[in-house]
């Protein structure tokens, strides 16, 4: 895939689930284009694979991003200019169905796809709205358009992910912060999706074989992800951006 040279020089981007799948290719995209990138993720190891095998200015941050603590380590490696905020980083469900929920997924999974995303954005904006500039990027999914594509707290936490960030681009659009979301369909990455029950095989199992689109690789994510962190997506807030191969027209 070919990358836009020069296109983040002199930006700092933040970006959580670095070590993998969709947040490793953004990584990957974004220095390419001179960024200084702030990478998080809670395994280590991961980071240390980024930092040996990708050329670039990366800091590695291991942080679980629902430790409270988190945000103050990731502004102060920032810094004062933070250009954008990549919230990549997501957990899936057991496809759970709703009498079948345990308590312990979904405060995890509310937890790591929505409050995390909440707690750093929240940190982020004063520094972006001092300068008057920022783009925040959040990834929600397929499961955040529709309830056939994953389990309850999974579709929950996603529905959610596209209300806050409607939300944030409301509130902060016109003083010079944009805010968005990319809803991947199926991507070849390392995320588990375990089906942990039998009535959600038999429910969704027909629709899958039926209606998924093929599965995408994670720098066609990054692409759309990149973009619109970019000054290229200046007039572009607010938006839910399919990137799912026309799952969501199905
Ligand atoms: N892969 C897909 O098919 C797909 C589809 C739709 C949406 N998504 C979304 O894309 C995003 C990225 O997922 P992926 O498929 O690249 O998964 P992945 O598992 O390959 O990568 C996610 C990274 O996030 C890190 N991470 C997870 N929880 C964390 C936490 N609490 N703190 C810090 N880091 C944490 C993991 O260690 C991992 O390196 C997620 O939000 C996911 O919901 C993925």
């Amino acid at each position: 895939m070919s990358h836009v040279a020069h296109r983040f020089a002199g930006c700092t981007i933040i970006v959580t689930g670095a070590g993998a799948g969709i947040g490793r290719a953004t990584v990957e995209r974004l220095v390419l284009e001179d960024a200084r990138v702030i990478a998080v993720d809670s395994v280590s190891e991961r980071l240390t694979r980024l930092t040996d095998e990708v050329e670039g200015d990366i800091t590695a941050i291991v942080a679980d991003i629902t430790d409270p603590a988190c945000a103050a380590m990731v502004l102060e490696s920032a810094g004062m200019r933070i250009d954008g905020l990549a919230n990549i980083a997501g957990i899936m469900d057991g496809f759970e169905p709703t009498a079948e929920i345990a308590d312990e997924t979904w405060d995890r999974v509310l937890a790591v796809n929505l409050t995390a995303m909440m707690r750093l954005t929240r940190a982020v904006l004063p520094r972006m709205l001092e300068r008057g500039a920022g783009s925040i990027v959040n990834v929600g999914s397929e499961a955040g358009q529709r309830g056939s594509a994953a389990g309850t707290p999974y579709t929950t936490s996603k529905h959610a992910v596209n209300g806050f960030t409607r939300s944030t681009a409301f509130f902060y659009t016109p003083k010079g912060v944009r805010c968005n979301a990319v809803a991947p369909g199926p991507v070849a990455t390392s995320i588990e999706a375990p089906f942990r029950s039998e009535w959600a095989g038999e429910r969704l199992g027909p629709l899958f074989q039926t209606n998924l689109p093929a599965v995408a690789r994670p720098d066609e994510l990054a692409a759309a992800i990149t973009w619109l962190l970019s000054d290229d997506a200046s007039n572009v807030s607010g938006a839910i951006l399919s990137v799912d191969g026309g799952w969501a027209s199905i």
